[in-house]
């Protein structure tokens, strides 16, 4: 069924339901294990556990990503509100976001409507109950869907002088460019030629303050990135043994980007869904990107999506910076 059969039948601030095709964990994890080197996708990082320590990670000493967003958007968004303008419907890929988005839609104005886009038909129903609360002026439009392809929006009820889509946190940092242009593009299809997108990327910087925010003293990220082997084996049954393998985050700043590793401390062997794996003693396994940027690269990369910068907002300190976007 498409948005549009669905809205017709939708209760207010009912849920449409894209019926994504579900994650096929035991799949991913096959083919990026069959790959030299091996690789496990960071999306399933955010199990129940590792959302919990995500979390975290965002209060750390080292993490300076999330608290640098939050003082911008705090100190910035009155500009950013006027740049975007009245009666926008907000859609948000992920709801994860909770405060940046309350920032978000307290500072609109007038806004219309919000939408979060995500796989958990759960988490896209709590997030809008949440809200609607502080927020009874506007509308909840929950969508389930698989972000990374264009979607067909829910209308609001009154309707939306624009679309924009927020997408905060350097998100975009973990995929890699073919797939972030590609999420880009999906956006400015799905945002229509008069929308725009609100878009937080973490900046290059001296990289032992990148390095030290993904390797931090009290190794709460080592076990956000251990997490992925424990959820695999709570949810297909895998025997990866977390004390034999280590956490490695590295800054490559040929490539502008953390890369993140599990490294096997021995010689090993793991069954995943009825396959077995030798690891080399030594061997990393990469499990993560996140990706920094220049002005140079995000522009190239939105260029290449059919988008151009309008406008960008850094902190005193350059760190960290949010980017107004719209098609060219
Ligand atoms: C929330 C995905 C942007 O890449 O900085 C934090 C995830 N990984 N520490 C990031 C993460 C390790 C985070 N993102």
């Amino acid at each position: 069924m498409n948005a549009a059969a669905c809205a017709m039948t939708r209760a207010r601030d009912a849920l449409t339901d894209l019926r994504p095709k579900p994650d096929d964990i035991t799949a991913d994890a096959l083919e990026g294990l069959s790959r030299d080197p091996k690789t496990l996708p960071s999306k399933y990082f955010y199990d129940a556990e590792g959302s919990r320590l995500f979390e975290a990670i965002t209060h750390l000493p080292e993490y300076y990503l999330t608290r640098t967003e939050l003082a911008l958007l705090e100190q910035r968004l009155p500009s950013i509100a006027q740049a975007i303008g009245p009666g926008a419907h907000v859609v948000e890929y992920g709801s994860g976001s909770g405060r940046k988005t309350e920032l978000l839609l307290e500072h609109l104005h007038a806004p219309v409507a919000y939408t979060p886009v995500e796989i958990s038909r759960t988490a896209v129903v709590q997030a809008t109950a949440r809200l609607s609360e502080h927020f009874p002026a506007i509308e909840m439009l929950p969508v389930c869907a698989d972000f990374t392809r264009p979607l067909d929006l829910p209308e609001s009820a009154r309707p939306a002088q624009r679309t924009v889509m927020f997408f905060p946190g350097s998100t975009l940092g973990n995929f890699t460019d073919e797939a972030a242009q590609a999420l880009l593009d999906g956006m400015r299809q799905t945002m229509g030629p008069g929308g725009c997108a609100l878009v937080g990327i973490d900046l290059d910087k001296e990289p032992a303050l990148i390095e030290a925010a993904y390797n931090d003293a009290a190794g709460i990220t080592a076990a956000f990135t251990l997490n992925l082997l424990a959820r695999l084996n709570r949810e297909i049954g895998s025997d990866f043994d977390l004390d034999a393998f280590a956490h490695r985050a590295v800054y490559v700043r040929e490539r502008l980007r953390i890369e993140t590793f599990l490294v096997s401390q021995r010689a090993q062997t793991v069954q995943v869904g009825g396959r077995r794996f030798d690891f080399a003693q030594g061997e990393a396994m990469q499990v993560e990107y996140s990706h920094k940027y220049t002005d140079a690269r995000f522009a190239q990369l939105a260029a290449r999506a059919g988008l151009k910068v309008t406008h960008g907002w850094n902190d005193a300190r350059d760190w960290f910076g949010l980017r107004l976007l719209q098609p060219l």
